[in-house]
């Protein structure tokens, strides 16, 4: 029953009732004033949406304060709908949100549409209005904790969580999270990020949960069913495809609408199937060229209509996309506006003047309405602006940090180890240890207890000498602080052989904490100080190891970031290595936790942690600052390094553990819900510990080529005692098994023989079972959606090689001459190997910019590189010459975001030369 509208009309009253099915039977009206009670009843038939009125007549209190309880009867239905009213206006309430829209001026439906600022470093607000019952609501972020502007609760970031992959870990956390919210009077959490992870190098990984869709699915619901079990709603963001920092608010993502399907919206599917949350955020980016509060097919077409969220979508803090073309295309607020009043006003210009109609406004303000009637600010009396039970929700934030935390090497058992020895603590991070990453995901805490702090805690003893060369040091800078370029390496402290071969002697064994920053609005790369460790660090590994080596005694690496790092240059000469990760504001006492054995490490990584960055599918075209083409299509992550057989550091899905897992009993059983796979895990060691388990499919190859692997359910189990067992199953259903053919613009089941298989990572994969699906199946027809706006040669079985690993570039860090630089745009920037420093030269009339490196002497060139910011003159011409000065021009090329110019030649000089006025901003150049 939806009520419509209602007038009051002196003592007669008007009711627009109407039903979204057909329905015959008694509609009755029960009008309460004080004690006083008028019913008004009728016999009705309707077909489905057919506008009733119900008309009441001499009711004589209708201007005072009064309630109507609406009630329609038949054979199966009997439902009932309060309607208070004050002052003759019906009070917001979930029963009355399209009343409350039908009594709202065009006026104050405008200034719904755009949220407004908060105080407290809140987010946002929305608009009041106060005849109507209509309160406001707060937002705030997310994901890891509430972020206002004083300490509340610093919760292991997203992806430590993710690397749980324990269901009801992150429920417990995310009901603490709420509560929080509710100590502060935010009705709505702007989290859980759930972006696919989709590369090692986006600045907002740590946000995020995984590379994989079902994962960040189910982690997604959950988030959603803790928080919004305290009454708080969350904000699934950013939808969609918000895949990397770089010009995030103007690249636009090439992907294919069956990646799209598979890959990027997926999750989003099983939390709003889960979860039911509040709200969804729409990205900064486009998608297909089209910005994303602006795509009515993914936002109106498919997360309202297929997967039917039922709350607002809001758009990202000043996202670009016209406001009018975000109300067509149900983007219900807009949010981040620096002036709400005129963007209220540009609303009602576009209303006017029929750019937008009334009743898309009205669906806007409707969708508003319902979350806003659901929220606590209906109820709210006092807010204590304090954070309850501190003390059992720092409990968790350490037991739940631990449980993510990812044992990725430990040679000869050297972990777990007994506390009280005596440690030789290095790095700056163990005495300034992360704890979450930054912008609108960091989270101000009173205070994150260090991996020193930790383990002093837990009675370890630490070298005085040691610490005392960190008694100055300083965070590791983040890469966008030129001034502190990591490639520098100014912070790290130098450890010189004298400096370990000491420590060696003095202590039973050496951690040296690697940590880097990381942050919204800006993204990694792949050079020394970032990816890769920087020389201060490179040179501690190397000196620490090889004393403690010497010395017999044991070395271990901690790792405090929020996306993988390079590993295999360094790897084998630690001794045990664990991933820390950003986990929250107990980060140290959950590091010692898993160091001393308190707790058995059962993280598993719920990403591909690569061997190198030119490793992962799409390295030659990552970032991009107009449009970012998703070659990899529905190979990402995993799927893509298991279908090509690409070897890597460590797997999706891997992590270690103190004792040992066996699985038996792998059973595969067809029921009226799905295949329900089942599996016996038993403890096979000789200490506690949890598991992991997954479970995962290979799908026949036939309308569509599929990866070899896909994560299908996952368990974690119990804490398992020594010779414990415990059954773990997971329900394999439709949704898990379908795939998206785009041509018929259907979801179907491929026929053939599927391969069911259970592992302790994707690699690890320990039993398997097979069905056959006899025939194809048609789950669900939907519309095409997001047409690509260009060709994009995707990664394919047959078409498997996007990457290319390049070798060394010649050019870093050689001489280069320039025709000009804009100030702080230096051609030096073009070879320093980052993706963030550029050169520039703004155009003058007449001139063809050129740039040259000197590679120092003649050698032999396979291929130049460049990646390019802009290039107004569209052409340029590559020459190449042994002296600079007898030029030979080689090619001529036409500017694309990233020119590959294959040459097989020998010089010692390169050149480019525009070949008309204009300017190059170039990103960087590379020789190999
Ligand atoms: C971020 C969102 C965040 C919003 C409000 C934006 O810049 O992208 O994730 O929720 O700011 O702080």
């Amino acid at each position: 029953m939806i009520l419509n509208y209602s007038r009051a009309d002196g003592e007669n009253y008007t009711l627009s009732i109407s039903f979204s099915d057909p329905f015959w039977g008694e509609i009755s009206a029960n009008f309460k004033h004080g004690e006083i009670t008028r019913t008004v009843k009728a016999d009705i038939s309707v077909s489905a949406n057919e506008e009733f009125l119900l008309s009441c007549q001499n009711i004589e209190f209708l201007s005072d304060d009064y309630t109507v309880d609406v009630t329609c009867k038949s054979k199966d239905i009997s439902k009932t709908k309060h309607i208070k009213y004050i002052s003759g206006y019906p009070q917001l309430s979930s029963d009355t949100v399209k009343m409350a829209v039908a009594e709202m001026t065009a006026e104050e439906k405008c200034a719904l549409f755009v949220a407004r600022g908060a105080e407290r470093h809140m987010a946002a607000t929305t608009f009041v209005v106060e005849r109507l019952g209509i309160p406001t609501i707060y937002m705030a972020d997310g994901p890891a904790g509430l972020r206002v502007d004083v300490p509340t609760v610093g919760y292991p970031s997203g992806t430590t969580l993710a690397n749980t992959w324990d269901r009801d870990a992150m429920q417990k956390v995310t009901a603490f999270m709420g509560d929080d919210c509710n100590g502060f009077g935010v009705d709505v959490l702007l989290a859980p990020g759930m972006n696919i992870q989709k590369n090692i190098l986006n600045g907002r990984n740590f946000e995020y949960f995984s590379e994989d869709p079902y994962l960040t699915g189910m982690m997604a619901a959950h988030y959603t069913l803790g928080a919004q079990s305290e009454g708080v709603g969350v904000c699934l963001k950013h939808y969609s495809t918000n895949n990397q920092e770089s010009s995030r608010m103007t690249v636009s993502s090439v992907v294919t609408e069956r990646a799209l399907r598979e890959i990027y919206l997926k999750g989003y599917d099983y939390a709003v199937e889960k979860g039911a949350p509040y709200t969804v955020m729409t990205a900064y980016n486009r998608i297909n060229g089209v910005c994303a509060p602006n795509a009515k097919d993914l936002i109106t077409d498919v997360l309202k209509g297929e997967f039917g969220f039922d709350g607002f979508v809001m758009s990202d803090w000043g996202a670009h996309g016209g406001k009018d073309m975000m109300i067509a295309s149900g983007n219900d607020m807009y949010c981040g506006s620096p002036d709400p009043a005129v963007d209220a006003n540009i609303v009602k210009e576009a209303l006017t003047s029929d750019k937008i109609t009334e009743k898309q406004l009205d669906l806007c303000c409707e969708n508003i309405l319902s979350v806003v009637a659901r929220s606590q600010a209906m109820n709210r009396t006092e807010i204590s602006y304090t954070i309850s039970n501190k003390e059992e929700k720092l409990q968790t934030v350490r037991e739940v940090g631990a449980d993510g935390m990812v044992l990725m090497k430990n040679d000869i058992d050297t972990l777990p180890m007994s506390t009280g020895k005596k440690i030789a603590l290095f790095g700056n991070a163990s005495y300034t240890t992360e704890h979450c990453g930054y912008g609108a995901g960091y989270v101000i805490v009173s205070h994150v207890v260090t991996v020193k702090e930790g383990l002093e805690n837990a009675d370890f003893r630490l070298d005085g000498d040691v610490a005392s060369l960190y008694t100055d040091c300083k965070r590791h800078p983040h890469i966008l602080n030129q001034e502190a370029n990591p490639t520098d390496d100014q912070f790290e402290i130098v450890i010189t052989e004298d400096i370990a071969q000491n420590a060696a002697k003095n202590n039973d064994c050496a951690i040296f904490t690697i940590s880097r920053m990381t942050m919204e609005g800006a993204d990694h790369t792949d050079i020394k100080g970032d990816l890769r460790l920087n020389d201060r660090e490179a040179e501690a590994v190397k000196n620490i190891s090889r004393a403690f080596r010497k010395a017999g005694k044991k070395f271990i690496v901690l790792i405090n970031t929020g996306n993988p790092i390079e590993m295999s240059s360094w790897a084998d000469m630690a001794d045990a290595i664990l991933y820390i990760g950003l986990s929250g504001e107990q980060i140290g006492n959950s590091t010692a936790d898993i160091l001393t054995g308190k707790v058995n490490p059962s993280g598993k990584l719920a990403s591909t942690w690569p061997l190198a960055f030119a490793d992962t599918p799409c390295s030659d075209h990552y970032p991009n600052s107009e449009w970012c083409f998703y070659y990899d299509d529905i190979y990402v992550g995993y799927r893509y390094y298991t279908t090509f057989d690409i070897p890597t550091m460590y797997e999706f899905g891997y992590g270690l553990s103190y004792t040992k897992f066996d699985y038996t009993d792998f059973n595969v059983n067809k029921t009226d819900e799905g295949y329900v796979l089942s599996v016996k895990v038993t403890n096979s060691g000789k200490l506690a510990g949890r598991e992991a388990v997954q479970f995962y499919v290979s799908k026949p190859d036939g309308k569509n080529e599929h990866p070899m692997l896909e994560l299908v359910g996952f368990a974690k189990t119990p804490l398992l005692a020594s010779q414990d067992s415990i059954v773990v199953t997971a329900t394999v259903t439709d949704k898990e098994l379908m795939t998206y053919f785009t041509p018929d613009a259907q979801w179907m089941i491929e026929q053939g023989e599927y391969t069911f298989s259970v592992g302790a990572s994707v690699k690890d994969i320990r039993m398997t079972q097979k069905i056959v699906i006899e025939k194809e199946i048609v789950v669900r027809r939907v519309k095409n959606v997001s047409p690509l706006p260009m060709e994009l040669d995707t990664i394919t079985k047959k078409n498997p090689k996007r990457c290319v690993d390049h070798g060394v570039n010649l050019a870093l860090e050689k001489t280069v001459y320039a025709s000009g630089a804009e100030e702080g745009f230096d051609a030096i920037y073009a070879v320093d190997g980052s993706h963030y420093t550029r050169w520039s030269a703004i155009g003058t009339q007449g001139e063809h910019y050129w740039f040259t490196v000197d590679l120092g002497e003649t050698t032999d060139i396979s291929k130049v590189v460049l990646r390019w910011e802009s290039n107004s003159s569209g052409q340029f011409d590559v020459m190449i010459s042994d002296d600079s000065i007898e030029w030979n021009k080689i090619k001529e090329c036409k500017y694309e975001p990233v020119n590959t110019i294959e040459l097989g030649i020998t010089a010692r000089y390169v050149k480019i030369i525009g070949k008309a006025e204009g300017f190059f901003s170039l990103y960087e150049l590379a020789v190999y």
